[in-house]
């Protein structure tokens, strides 16, 4: 099954600026994700990419919700169109005339699913956030106190062993961290101290 989506432009540069309110994105989230631990991963690569954009590169509010938005809604079609992933979310946004950069960044979460290149900060954070944020989230549960007490090395480890969130590519997020300049060990750092405040 291919995800490909064979095409670099997304969007409509007239729609620059062009957000959904808050409330109809989770209207769209609740609407289109039926599947609890799903919507808790949207909701926590959203809380990552919000505080990012606020701590990281001291944005403003409207753009923090854009890429708070971006992380929000980055899987929506995951659950019910697996094999449209990606592609149903983007036409969705199209349609609704939504910032192109919002749409760009969802279709660059995944470069060696879909094809696209990030290419903004926004991109690079979302593609660096998404694998590492469910990594770290599988190793919360599996600690007795999960958040709390967490530590770097601690992810560090389960990062080396292989049968740990196996699915994870390790490839990818050492990839991602590259391509936003950012090392490891600060991405990490910053899901464990952020992650948590996300709720279902
Ligand atoms: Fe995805
Ligand atoms: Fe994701």
């Amino acid at each position: 099954m291919s995800l490909l989506l064979n095409r670099n432009s997304f969007g409509d540069k007239a729609n620059r600026g062009n957000v959904l309110s808050k409330e109809e994105a989770k209207q769209l989230l609740n609407d289109w994700v039926k599947n609890d631990k799903l919507k808790l991963h949207m909701k926590q690569v959203a809380h990552l990419m919000k505080s990012w954009a606020a701590e990281k590169e001291q944005l403003n509010e409207e753009d923090q919700w854009r890429w708070e938005m971006a992380g929000l809604l980055h899987d929506a079609d995951w659950d019910q169109w697996p094999e449209l992933h990606c592609k149903k979310i983007i036409e969705e946004l199209e349609s609704r005339n939504v910032d192109p950069e919002i749409i760009r960044a969802i279709a660059s979460h995944g470069p060696n699913h879909f094809g696209v290149e990030p290419e903004t900060k926004m991109d690079k954070m979302l593609y660096a956030f998404d694998e590492l944020s469910g990594l770290i989230h599988a190793y919360s549960l599996m600690r007795p106190t999960g958040y709390e007490g967490m530590e770097l090395k601690g992810v560090k480890k389960r990062l080396k062993e292989k049968y740990f969130a196996a699915n994870v590519s390790r490839e990818e997020i050492q990839d991602a961290c590259n391509r936003a300049g950012i090392p490891l060990d600060e991405v990490v750092q910053f899901i464990i101290e952020h992650q948590k405040e996300a709720k279902l």
